[in-house]
């Protein structure tokens, strides 16, 4: 897909095959949102109890009032499955072809967790498998589906966005803790023609490895297994305990954020013939309402075409787009025929964005009370 060359400009000859540009024979088209959030709320009251902080200090840098999250013994597959089956209902289908699960929380490090979603769903035997983008990866997955139905491989598909990701939080770091929530939405795609409402136009993607080690966790994978680092996994006071939770460079990636999703914006724009003009709704990767406002701004998207669901549930990664598409349908911020940019930057680092119309959907029938 697109190189971090291409963000600025596409070099590449009209004519000649155009990674990120639809078929024009055959599109996928959205018909179906489903959501689901765990009951469990965290409050920016209840951190100020544990941390060093305040109410003001995460709204105003943030936009968090609360988010939700898994009590002990629920895991992703839980989440994802409540969603899909919710989007299965809403598109009106009981199987499909393929089920993708967009997630940097698996339930275990081995095997993916997308054919024990696809079995519960009762679609045991479907293509089934994980992508991990971290909060890119619903637009890398949106991507992945899209090329499914293109080669015919799928005519219909089940693409989840879920993560636990309050499970790989350091629960004494308050950097980290006041931002992630957990949860789940998911889309139904279908093949059909390019000019239907629902139709995804244009993709842009792309990654920067150098970048690897502002959004990691150190230890656990293959670099540091998690043998070598028992020793002292459970002593807060050791580098072994540190590193084996989430770490992020909150400042750096706020600015990578905002460069990489107004530049893949404005790729994944120009691809779909549109301008930021045509943009109805603008759907970003929900983690700050700043970073939200400084892209939305860069490109020239008013405050009220901007999709803001952060506050209710915080940053929830893989989940955050899905989620974010849930809240704009419930509270009647999208319509039949809107022209929706989708936009994310998470770790590897990694950005996406997506264009699409909207189709006719009701409103998604399990998913947040609060939405
Ligand atoms: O999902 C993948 C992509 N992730 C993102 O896009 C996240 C991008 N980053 C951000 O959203 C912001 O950088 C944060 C919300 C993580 C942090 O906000 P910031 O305005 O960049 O704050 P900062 O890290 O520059 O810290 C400013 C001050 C520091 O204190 P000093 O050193 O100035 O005394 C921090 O220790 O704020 C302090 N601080 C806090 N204070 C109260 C950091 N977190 C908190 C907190 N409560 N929760």
């Amino acid at each position: 897909m697109a190189s971090a060359g291409a963000i600025e400009q596409d070099s590449r000859d009209p004519g000649t095959f155009q990674p990120g540009k639809r078929s024009r024979e055959r599109a996928a088209v959205l018909c179906g949102v489903g959501a689901y959030i765990p009951p469990s709320v965290v409050t920016n009251a209840d951190l100020t109890v544990r941390f060093d902080t305040s109410d003001e200090w995460i709204r105003t840098r943030t936009g968090i009032v609360k988010r939700h999250v898994v009590d002990r013994g629920t895991a992703t597959s839980d989440l994802a499955e409540r969603a899909g089956a919710a989007a299965l209902k809403a598109a009106g289908v009981r199987t499909v072809d393929a089920v993708v699960l967009a997630t940097t929380t698996p339930d275990h490090p081995c095997p993916g967790t997308a054919p024990m979603v696809a079995e519960r769903l009762g679609m045991s035997g479907t293509p089934a498998y994980d992508v991990n983008a971290v909060c890119s990866g619903f637009v890398y997955g949106m991507a992945t589906a899209a090329g499914l139905i293109a080669a015919g491989v799928a005519d219909d598909l089940l693409l989840i966005g879920a993560d636990s990701f309050t499970t790989l939080l350091n629960p004494h770091d308050r950097d980290t803790v006041t931002i992630f929530g957990d949860g789940a939405g998911a889309v139904v795609l279908r093949s059909g023609g390019p000019d239907e409402p629902g139709a995804v136009h244009a993709f842009d993607l792309g990654s920067d490895g150098a970048l690897a080690d502002l959004i990691m966790v150190p230890a656990g994978g293959s670099r540091r297994p998690p043998r070598a680092m028992a020793h002292g996994a459970d002593d807060a006071r050791s580098s072994a305990y540190d590193d084996a939770w989430f770490s992020m460079q909150g400042r750096a990636v706020y600015r990578h954020a905002v460069r990489r999703m107004t530049g893949s914006s404005r790729t994944a724009l120009r691809r779909a013939g549109w301008t930021a003009d045509d943009v109805d709704l603008f759907v970003g990767h929900q983690a700050n309402v700043r970073i939200l406002q400084a892209v939305a701004g860069e490109l020239g998207i008013p405050d009220d075409r901007v999709c803001v669901n952060v506050d209710q549930v915080g940053n929830t990664a893989a989940a955050s787009i899905p989620l974010a598409l849930a809240h704009a349908v419930s509270s009647g911020q999208l319509r039949e025929g809107d022209k929706v940019l989708l936009t994310a930057f998470g770790g590897g680092a990694t950005w996406g964005s997506c264009a699409l119309t909207w189709p006719k959907t009701d409103p998604p029938s399990e998913g947040p009370t609060s939405f």
